[in-house]
């Protein structure tokens, strides 16, 4: 199963649209992996959680309060439930390493929620900044 990026994700912002396109990348990268490339790729993944999707959260956030966007709550909210979903996965990894059960649960994660949170609560945010740049 492989996720485009198309229009249709479109932010209308140039620099969440460029993170939003490697975070998709990504994504494929790990859905695609072979069984040799398991450890390393699971590793690469979230070590990119850790850093540029944090990164990403950021820009996003600054954004809003640049803007005044009303439901930036919810919206920070549904960041840092990805933030604590990641550091659990984050900290069984370190302790068990590419196990079926991280593969699977990374996977899920990464997939539903990024991917819903990209096509939903970002477009919701998108909706509004467009009408303010
Ligand atoms: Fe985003
Ligand atoms: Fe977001």
């Amino acid at each position: 199963m492989e996720i485009y990026w198309d229009e249709s994700l479109s932010t209308g912002v140039d620099t969440i649209d460029k993170q939003h396109k490697e975070i998709i990348a990504r994504i494929n990268a790990l859905l695609s992996m072979s069984d040799e490339e398991k450890e390393g790729e699971l590793d690469k993944i979230l070590r990119f959680f850790g850093g540029y999707v944090i990164d990403h959260f950021n820009t996003e956030e600054a954004i809003m309060i640049k803007h005044k966007y009303p439901q930036y709550d919810e919206h920070k909210g549904e960041h840092m439930k990805f933030l604590k979903s990641y550091s659990s996965l984050k900290r069984l990894f370190e302790k068990e390493g590419a196990t079926e059960l991280i593969i699977t649960a990374t996977q899920n994660q990464a997939v539903d929620w990024l991917i819903k949170h990209i096509m939903n609560t970002d477009q919701k945010m998108a909706d509004f900044i467009r009408n303010k740049i």
